[in-house]
């Protein structure tokens, strides 16, 4: 049965969180054990679906995995090549970064077409493009992608776009081809940066990650058992940042490196929150009295496009009118029409959006169309002192561990029906 929040909002916020270990940085790391075939030990994962979801893909190569406490346990000596045709795949993009790994471990590899989603067409070119200049070798029959890796090379990559995913798959496949291969102009995200310390820590060689270029230096590696912890989730941590910034009160969250929230805390601070940061967490007061803004999305380390959604919410609470600029996903305004039902005075422009700030709301029932967008709705929905409902919450579910559990322990008034 689909489930919903319940929410009646105006209270502040009082409280300290440990963020658990972020969702994209898990996502490839999961998909490294392809390559890792011994038992892998994540440290604080959350229970989130999309976890899930990935873990019943690579179940599919013979890869099991169990829960102790916080952590993940992933086992991955028996793996074994299987086709990936599958609704899991098809309906599931994480699991397109399968393909470098299974391309390093087998040569080959069948998968699903990834679909699109709420937030754009979600295009695989720049994936393809690498791969292809690294000597694989596909072919698309019926939505089904069919590679083959038996002729690859290092060589140069350059991406026409900083692209999280095709940096994630160019790494994987050139891991253990001999000679040093090259990425020009890689995402730069932490993630990326968390999924080369884990892969390094495997004992592959890759230098620069995070930066301008990435060398991959070829190597095979030995199977050994490994026991990591992931960097805090930067999304997670930004969105609990902002409910404390537009209800006001205070938060600290711990287990979060502020630099991977660089551009996020730069934004808080300058509508007028005050922020602390310490070794490895981040404190936050707010009065709420708050200025507009004008944020324009991108790679990082420009402001991430995942936070977009949330800062809706924020403007919403500003004195004034504030700007968001999409550009890094074609369709990520859809959320517009739920924060309307709000009673929110938002104009749409070709890639912007003009939000007017302290405009009083009303109790709504809304739908949260993706995962960032639900986190935003009901943020809204918290400074509504009416009674607000908000549908499709499993997509929430995908990405945020215990939402309402988390809003309730921060002194919010919040059910699942
Ligand atoms: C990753 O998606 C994240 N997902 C997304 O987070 C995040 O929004 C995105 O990076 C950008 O930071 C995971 O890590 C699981 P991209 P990814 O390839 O890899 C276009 C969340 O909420 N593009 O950097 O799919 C694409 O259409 C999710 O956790 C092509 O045109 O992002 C988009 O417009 C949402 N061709 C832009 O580039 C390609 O071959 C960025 O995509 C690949 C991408």
């Amino acid at each position: 049965m689909a489930q919903a929040y319940l929410t009646r909002g105006k209270r502040k916020v009082n409280g300290s969180i440990q963020i658990k270990s972020a969702k994209n940085s898990i996502l490839p790391i999961i998909c490294s054990t392809v390559l890792q075939k011994n038992d892998c030990e994540l440290i604080l994962v959350p229970k989130i679906k999309d976890v899930e979801e990935l873990l019943n893909v690579v179940g599919l190569l013979g890869i099991t995995s169990e829960r102790v406490n916080e952590n993940l346990i992933i086992h991955s000596q028996n793996i074994t090549y299987s086709s990936l045709d599958c609704d899991f795949a098809k309906n599931f993009r994480a699991s397109i970064f399968l393909v470098g790994a299974m391309l390093t471990r087998f040569k080959q590899c069948e998968i699903s077409l990834p679909g699109g989603c709420d937030i754009g067409k979600r295009n695989i070119d720049i994936h393809l493009d690498a791969l292809a200049s690294l000597g694989a070798r596909y072919e698309i029959v019926q939505d089904v992608l069919i590679f083959n890796g038996k002729n690859m090379h290092s060589g140069v990559v350059e991406l026409r776009y900083p692209s999280v995913g095709a940096t994630i798959n160019t790494i994987f496949a050139s891991l253990e081809l001999e000679g040093i291969t090259t990425i020009i102009n890689p995402a730069k995200e932490p993630e990326i940066k968390d999924l080369a310390s884990f892969l390094n820590s495997l004992g592959y060689v890759i230098v620069g990650a995070g930066s301008k270029k990435i060398s991959i230096y070829g190597r095979k590696i030995f199977p050994k058992p490994i026991a990591y912890k992931p960097i805090g989730d930067r999304i997670v941590a930004g969105t609990l940042l902002v409910l404390t910034t537009i209800l006001g009160g205070e938060i600290m969250l711990s287990n979060i490196e502020q630099d991977s929230l660089e551009p996020v805390i730069f934004y808080l601070k300058k509508v007028g929150a005050k922020i602390a940061k310490y070794q490895n967490a981040i404190y936050l007061y707010s009065n709420a009295k708050l200025k507009p803004f004008k944020i324009v999305t991108g790679p990082f380390p420009q402001f991430p496009t995942d936070m977009q959604s949330i800062f809706i919410s924020l403007a919403l609470c500003c004195n004034g009118k504030s700007e968001i600029v999409e550009k890094v996903f074609e369709d990520r305004f859809k959320v517009v029409d739920e924060f309307k039902k709000f009673g929110a005075c938002i104009k749409k422009r070709e890639n912007s959006i003009i939000i007017e700030g302290k405009k009083s709301l009303n109790g709504a029932t809304v739908r949260a169309t993706d995962l960032r967008a639900g986190a935003g709705l009901v943020l809204t929905a918290l400074t509504i002192e009416d009674s607000c409902e908000i549908e499709n919450i499993e997509v929430i579910m995908r990405g945020y561990e215990d939402f309402d559990k988390i809003l309730r322990t921060l002194g919010q008034d919040i059910k699942k029906n």
